[in-house]
Formats: structure tokens, C-alpha cells, sequence
């Protein structure tokens, strides 16, 4: 096997098709939402990694801390062979498991974003040309066939992404997940924390307005893609605290009555003035709800690691 490979799991009308019925069913619902996986196409997945380095945007240098505290315990714990992350982005923190993981002999990256997976890819057999790193471009939420690779594995998600599922969502990924393990297997999972509103809403609302044009970009690529006349311009960003699901809400609201044509799905859609469509749902967690959702999935939950502030949470949890 050469040291990297990238492999499309569904032809690019998948994602095509995916994108339409989504858009079709979110723009006509009420109210109106847009799954978050759409944020990422180049720009969006750039924009992502400008946010982890704002400074209200604690989660990623939180969940560094951990990761730089903890990998040689997770590595002792795990012997992994086969590192399979996903959601796994520009895999920068990842590098600290990397290289805690003796025995890794295999990477494989999981994500939507090509330009992620190709830009990290690259650099990371640059830097380990020992490790054989098998990307994959997929939907971590579908059905995906793994490489063969020896185990144990040890499957990574990290940054707090299982916030983005929702709750039913969440149950039928864990559940996927659990059939990717056999025993002697691994889950390694990032949450990110319930704490202090301010802080929360600050995070998700940066002064710098870089996650507004992050929230903003899924309407770029809905022009782009669908061929939509959206304005970005007219829609202002929203990040709410909500206390009953403990999650937080990003939205964009129109800021007057405007029509958006969507050519490709022969749709024209009405927004009120000041309505608002949801965009992503963030959700935060508790140690023993992390603990029952997983044993709910057959997943029995054997560490939890915080970093010192106790903002976030490593957890890993083995087959049952
Ligand atoms: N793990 C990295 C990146 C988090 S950003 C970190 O902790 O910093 C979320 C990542 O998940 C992005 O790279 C995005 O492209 C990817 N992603 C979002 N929804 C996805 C889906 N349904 N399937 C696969 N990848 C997805
Ligand atoms: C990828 N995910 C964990 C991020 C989060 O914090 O929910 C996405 C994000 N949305 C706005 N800022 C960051």
C-alpha cells in the first residue's frame, strides 16, 4: 500500500442528491434548518480552523490539553494498530495520539471535506512516512466500508462533533459506531461541557465574526451548488443558549420579507422579517449522560478525562 491513499465511498451524484434532499426537506419545513455537514466545503472547513484558534473558542485548546496530558494513558490502554477518526478534519490534535500510539501501524481519516482530508493527509505522511494513512470521504452518519487492517482499533471523534447529531441522530450513530467494534476495540469520544451561559454563547458569537461568516457559508454553498440566490448579507447570525435540550442553537435570521429562488430544486421560498432558520445545534454534555448514551449503544464507558478548567471531556468506552 503506498503510505497515502483517498478513497470517494459514494459517487459525487451522492453527495449531489444528498445535498438536494436536504435543502428541499430543511427549506420546507417549520421552521426552516440546514444540517450543519454542509458548512464544510473548503472555505467553510478554513473558516472551521480559524475558529479553533479565536479566543472565545475554548473547545479545541481544551480538548488539546487533554489530549496532551492523556494520550501516552489512552495509547497503554488501547494498543492500537488501526487509528480510524472521524469527523477528523485537518487532524491537527490528533497527532498527539499519533504519536503516543507505538503500535499504529494505519490511519484512516473519515470526513465530508476533501480539501481536509487531502491537505492533512499529506502532511501527516510527510511527517510519518512509517504510517499507511487511508482516507476516506464519507458521511460519518451513512454507511462506509472500512479498509482491513489489523486490530485493535481504536475509533476517534473528536472536537465535540457528536454535539452537531441530535439526540435520535446521536443514538443511531453510537449504534454504528458500536458495529465498527469488536472486542478488544476502543471508542475514543469528545464532549464538549455544560458550563456558563456567557461563555457558551460567546464561543459560538465571536467579536471577530468569524463563525457568523462560518453560519453564513452553507448559504454560499447552496448558491454555488443548487444555484440559489441567497445574500449573505441579509441574514445576521444568531448563537442561543437553549437550557431545556442544553444545547446551543446557531441561526440565521432575515433581517427583512425576501423570497430565495432555488433553481435546481424549482423552489422559491419566503422568509419573514426576522425569522429565523436553524443551522447547527451544539450540543453539551454530563459525565453520566455521556455514560448512559453509550451503555444505551452497548458501549461501556471505562475513562473520563477533563482538562484542569473542567470545560471538556475525553471519554473512552469499550465493547460491553
Ligand atoms: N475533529 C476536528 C474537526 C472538527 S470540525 C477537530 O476536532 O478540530 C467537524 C469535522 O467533521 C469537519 O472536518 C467536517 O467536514 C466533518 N463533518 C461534519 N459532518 C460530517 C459528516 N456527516 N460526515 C463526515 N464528516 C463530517
Ligand atoms: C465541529 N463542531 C464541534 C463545532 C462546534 O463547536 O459545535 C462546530 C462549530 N460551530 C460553530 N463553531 C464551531
Amino acid at each position: 500500500m503506498s503510505p497515502f491513499q483517498i478513497t470517494r465511498t459514494l459517487p459525487e451524484d451522492a453527495t449531489d442528491a444528498a445535498l438536494r434532499a436536504d435543502v428541499l426537506a430543511g427549506l420546507t419545513a417549520t421552521p426552516k434548518t440546514l444540517p450543519p455537514k454542509w458548512f464544510y466545503d473548503a472555505h467553510g472547513s478554513e473558516l472551521f480552523e480559524r475558529i479553533t484558534t479565536l479566543p472565545e473558542y475554548y473547545p479545541t485548546r481544551a480538548e488539546r490539553e487533554i489530549l496532551i496530558d492523556r494520550s501516552a494513558e489512552i495509547a497503554a490502554a488501547t494498543g492500537a494498530r488501526t487509528l480510524i477518526e472521524l469527523g477528523s478534519g485537518s487532524s491537527e490534535k490528533t497527532r498527539y495520539l499519533i504519536d503516543a500510539l507505538t503500535s499504529l501501524r494505519t490511519y484512516v481519516p473519515v470526513d465530508v471535506s476533501e480539501s481536509a482530508l487531502t491537505q492533512a493527509g499529506r502532511a501527516l505522511v510527510a511527517e510519518r512516512p512509517d504510517l499507511d494513512v487511508h482516507a476516506l470521504i464519507a458521511d460519518f452518519t451513512g454507511t462506509f466500508t472500512l479498509p482491513d487492517t489489523p486490530g485493535p482499533r481504536l475509533v476517534a471523534f473528536l472536537g465535540g462533533t457528536i454535539g452537531n447529531l441530535l439526540p435520535a441522530e446521536r443514538a443511531a450513530f453510537l449504534s454504528s459506531v458500536r458495529a465498527l467494534l469488536s472486542p478488544g476495540d476502543a471508542l475514543l469520544l469528545g464532549t464538549d461541557l455544560v458550563k456558563d451561559e456567557q461563555v457558551l454563547v460567546r464561543a459560538y458569537d465571536d467579536a471577530a465574526g468569524v463563525t457568523a461568516a462560518f453560519d453564513k457559508n452553507v448559504l454560499t454553498v447552496i448558491n454555488r451548488e443548487l444555484g440559489a440566490d441567497f445574500d449573505p448579507a441579509a441574514f445576521d447570525h444568531v448563537a442561543v443558549w437553549d437550557a431545556e435540550h442544553e444545547w446551543i442553537e446557531m441561526r440565521l435570521r432575515s433581517r427583512t420579507a425576501q423570497s430565495v429562488k432555488v433553481p435546481a430544486l424549482d423552489l422559491a421560498v419566503d422568509f419573514t422579517a426576522g425569522e429565523e432558520m436553524r443551522t447547527e445545534v451544539s450540543a453539551k454534555f454530563r459525565e453520566d449522560g455521556v455514560r448512559d448514551e453509550l451503555a444505551a449503544q452497548g458501549l461501556k464507558l471505562t475513562h473520563w478525562w477533563t482538562d484542569r478548567e473542567g470545560r471538556f471531556a475525553l471519554s473512552l468506552s469499550t465493547v460491553r
